[in-house]
């Protein structure tokens, strides 16, 4: 991994390649109660960035039911581990970002998992893959993101572990390649083989709760596992050991990063064990940032991130994270450079140059000043609505990366302001929302009422909790007529037709994109008939 001394005299971007070699930048995804919280803070802990249990699990615990949600959101405010947790540890630099687990903002979880390099995959040992861990993978899938799996909950009654390696392979097309190999569940349950170094993890019960925590990894040779297991149980987790290797494929490094392999851990992150084992295979395994495409004056160019320009998009916007200052956090992933504080960045399709002079990592238990970042960092850069998600950052503001894309939204509502003055007022904080990715904004061309879009009835909640508190407007959320919306694609003389044909049915969205809005799904597939040079898109990329 490490340069030899004379290579790094003669090239000298070595020292942004190797800064960037050594950074993780992953998320965690789960189906909701599987053990995300529990996992990340413990990944915290066995990486050092916390002391004690506690910081992070508090808002597991406020999860639970609808209200809470709104709480959560605010205490997120105060949370700066909300976003993105950064810890260093056994020289790497590991960046946890934070999707939420509630499906109806899977949007916002698209958009983080653009930002990462990696995932790690939480199953419950007793139910296996459940709908959103599948719906999640598939967007990790989308995007060509290597998965490490981590099943937990092993102290308690699980699936066989044969079993959930087949679910693996049959529900989600990978193939499934256990490092570790566990001795019995729940009870019953008492460590697991490494089976790389040929080496038994005990595991003991009580092992969270004291100072002790679990004894030291003992070889297998000899009868060192006599003091762990007893005949029946050695011989039972033995031959489990020796039947899986025989049966699944060994890890393959290459594999795996082509997503078509997910190494296994076993474990239980409410015991803390297991969790050493994860986040060493991500400092091993899980990949550092690669090059990225994007579009330089207009030509295709491959971003290294060991190239000296600072570049970078921003792929979430978080507003109140601190309530006492409204302020308004974009976060920027740097996909190359080495960028230092007070730095003038460009963003890319406005021309407007940003002088980063308050940039903020995020160090697990507190926020920080950064004084520099490197590609696969994420820097939060307080804002005024400067930032949009979507923007491309860079030092000559030239450079742009694939925009994040938008997708239709699944429930549509026409939004009123209580107090007919505040109108104009509603606009702004509809489309100060819409920028942040809260919900989708279309305004139709004929009348003067707004609709909402989003994937989730939740995002309705979040955003009048958010208009009542930040902006001071009641408002009524009524059923719109429309069920669909489609961005529309073509010659420009068949959109005209078409539009000229649908006007009361045309609206625009944040960016002035014309966007039709459909009473059913059966509609779409009418006029999709009707006119065939059209194109009715599900989502679209921010021109
Ligand atoms: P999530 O973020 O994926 O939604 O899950 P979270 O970590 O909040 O965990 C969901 C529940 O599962 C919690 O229990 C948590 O304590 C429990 N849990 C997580 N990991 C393990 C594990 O390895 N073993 C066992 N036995 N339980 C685990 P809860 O009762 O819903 O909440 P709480 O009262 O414990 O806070």
């Amino acid at each position: 991994m490490s340069s030899s001394p004379p290579a790094d005299i003669a090239n000298p971007r070595l020292g942004l390649a190797d800064q960037a070699a050594r950074r993780r930048t992953f998320a965690i995804i789960s189906h909701p109660d599987a053990g995300k919280t529990t996992l990340t803070e413990n990944l915290l802990l066995a990486g050092g960035a916390i002391r004690a249990a506690g910081a992070v699990r508090a808002r597991g615990e406020n999860r639970r039911t609808r209200s809470d949600w709104m709480k959560i959101e605010r205490e997120r405010g105060i949370s700066v581990s909300a976003s993105v947790m950064t810890f260093d540890h056994d020289g790497k630099m590991f960046n946890l970002l934070d999707t939420p687990g509630h499906e109806d903002f899977s949007e916002d979880t698209y958009r983080t998992l653009t930002a990462a390099d990696a995932a790690v995959m939480v199953l419950d040992a007793a139910k296996g893959i459940e709908p959103q861990t599948l719906k999640l993978f598939e967007v990790c899938r989308l995007r060509d993101i290597p998965i490490l799996t981590f099943i937990n909950k092993m102290d308690r009654e699980a699936q066989d572990p044969f079993a959930l390696l087949d679910e693996i392979g049959s529900k989600l097309a990978l193939d499934p390649a256990p490092l570790y190999w566990p001795a019995g569940s729940g009870g019953r349950f008492k460590g697991m083989i490494d089976l790389r170094r040929e080496m038994f993890v005990p595991f003991r019960k009580r092992g969270s709760d004291d100072e002790e925590g679990h004894p030291e990894a003992v070889s297998l040779k000899g009868n060192s596992l006599a003091g762990f297991l007893d005949e029946a149980e050695q011989a039972e987790v033995e031959e489990g050991a020796m039947l899986v290797q025989e049966a699944s494929k060994p890890f393959d490094v290459q594999s795996f990063l082509e997503g078509h392999m997910t190494p296994v851990f076993f474990g239980s992150a409410l015991r803390h064990f297991g969790v050493d084992q994860l986040l060493e295979g991500l400092g091993a395994y899980a990949p550092p940032p690669k090059a990225v495409s994007a579009t330089k004056n207009g030509e295709s160019v491959d971003v290294q991130p060991g190239d000296k320009e600072v570049s970078g998009f921003i792929f979430k916007i978080q507003a109140n994270m601190d309530p006492n200052h409204r302020d308004r956090i974009a976060f920027l992933r740097l996909t190359s450079g080495k960028f230092s504080r007070g730095m003038k960045l460009k963003v890319q399709n406005t021309g407007r140059q940003l002088s980063v002079n308050a940039p903020v990592m995020f160090f697990a238990s507190d926020r920080e000043l950064a004084e520099e970042a490197y590609a696969g960092d994420v820097i939060g850069i307080p804002n005024h609505g400067v930032l949009r998600v979507g923007d491309s950052l860079s030092e000559t503001g030239t450079l742009r990366f694939a925009g994040l894309p938008n997708f239709a939204p699944e429930i549509l509502q026409r939004v009123r302001v209580k107090d007919p003055l505040k109108a104009k007022h509603l606009k702004k904080a509809l489309e100060g929302l819409a920028e942040e990715g809260v919900t989708q904004l279309f305004r139709p061309s004929i009348g003067a009422d707004f609709i909402v879009g989003a994937v989730g009835q939740l995002q309705f909640e979040v955003m009048a909790d958010r208009l009542a508190n930040e902006y001071q407007l009641e408002v009524i959320f009524e059923p719109s007529p429309y069920a669909e919306a489609r961005w529309l694609g073509g010659e420009k003389a068949d959109l005209e037709d078409f539009m000229g044909k649908h006007r009361a049915a045309m609206a625009t969205d944040i960016d002035e994109q014309p966007v039709f809005l459909a009473k059913s799904s059966w509609e779409i597939g009418y006029v999709s008939e009707r006119f065939p040079k059209v194109r009715f898109e599900r989502s679209k990329e921010r021109a």
